[in-house]
């Protein structure tokens, strides 16, 4: 496996890939790996010659106040990690190489960011997008994986990708959960005991809605009203947003006909915590949720 930490040698190197004729896998991480990227690495590695896999704690996608300083690091696992799935090339690089001094220009998107995590989180969707296209410019692959884990972050680069032409494919990967059904995310390591025990709240919510929508039940109002009150049992989580939306126009929907995405955001403790499944479609994701406690 290749360590690349210059902008440049990696632009240089996936270069004479794509002219050899191989074709580019990548998967863009912040690291501090775990079974979710773990997946997404062999969904890259199964359609393509090439892995690519970056990982780099993106400053502009945290705002004032949040966690870039203390987000998670292990670049020793990481390494080992990538190099054991067969990883191809291992792109890390400085925040200097990628933000160079006097860089304006970003990427803004003007509907889907303004809903859920972007209103709690102002700044952040561009920030993510902004790396996402720099990153996609510089590996320039044929496909590049990311996690429905982060619905509204797929859905945004995905809208990127059809509005600013780029020439990748996008495919998400399902969500990977713990045992109890909590989806992994490198910041449940921040997650107290009891946090830890509380966090469940937000996959037996999800399960909730999916048994009430399975049962009959069309009104989006009284199943984000069943879900909160089940949050609302446990002490430590304090609700940012539960939402259904309609997932083709990402419009809130009252009743539900077509798919629907049902997307939570909870504070558990001092960790904030994001999930969803999509309900009423033809074909829905394999993931194992847990029943909903009778409470
Ligand atoms: P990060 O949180 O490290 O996630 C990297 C990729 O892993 C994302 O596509 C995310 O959706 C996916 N992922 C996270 N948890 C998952 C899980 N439990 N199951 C399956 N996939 C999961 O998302 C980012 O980094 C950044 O915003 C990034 C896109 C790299 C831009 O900086």
């Amino acid at each position: 496996m290749k360590i690349i930490t210059s902008v440049a040698d990696m632009a240089g190197t996936c270069l004479q890939s794509r002219h050899s004729g191989k074709t580019i896998g990548f998967v863009p991480t912040m690291g501090f790996l775990h079974e979710g990227h773990r997946s997404l690495i062999r969904l890259a590695r199964s359609r393509v010659d090439i892995v690519v896999v970056s990982i780099f704690v993106n400053p502009t996608q945290f705002g004032p106040g949040e966690d870039f300083d203390r987000y998670p690091r292990d670049m020793v696992r990481d390494t080992g990690l990538c190099a054991g799935e067969g990883v191809d090339i291992l792109f890390c690089p400085e925040v200097r190489d990628m933000y160079a001094e006097g860089c304006s220009v970003s990427v803004e998107e003007g509907h889907i960011s303004h809903s859920l995590c972007g209103l709690s989180r102002p700044g952040h969707f561009s920030g993510v997008l902004t790396v996402v296209a720099k990153l996609l410019n510089i590996v320039r692959p044929d496909v590049a994986v990311f996690g429905q884990k982060d619905a509204q972050q797929c859905r945004l680069v995905q809208q990127m990708i059809h509005d600013l032409n780029f020439q990748v494919e996008l495919i998400a990967g399902p969500t990977v959960r713990e045992a109890d059904g909590l989806a992994m995310s490198s910041r449940n390591v921040y997650l107290s005991e009891e946090a830890r025990r509380d966090a469940v709240c937000v996959p037996l919510a999800l399960g909730l809605a999916r048994q009430l929508y399975e049962a009959g039940t069309r009104d989006a109002l009284d199943i984000k009203d069943r879900m909160k009150t089940l949050i609302g049992k446990y002490s430590l989580a304090r609700i940012d947003y539960v939402e259904i939306l309609d997932r083709a126009r990402w419009k809130p929907v009252e009743t539900l006909e077509g798919p629907g995405l049902v997307a939570i955001a909870v504070k558990v403790g001092s960790v904030r915590l994001i999930d969803n499944i999509t309900i009423g479609a033809a074909v829905v994701p394999p993931e194992s949720l847990p029943q909903p406690l009778r409470q």
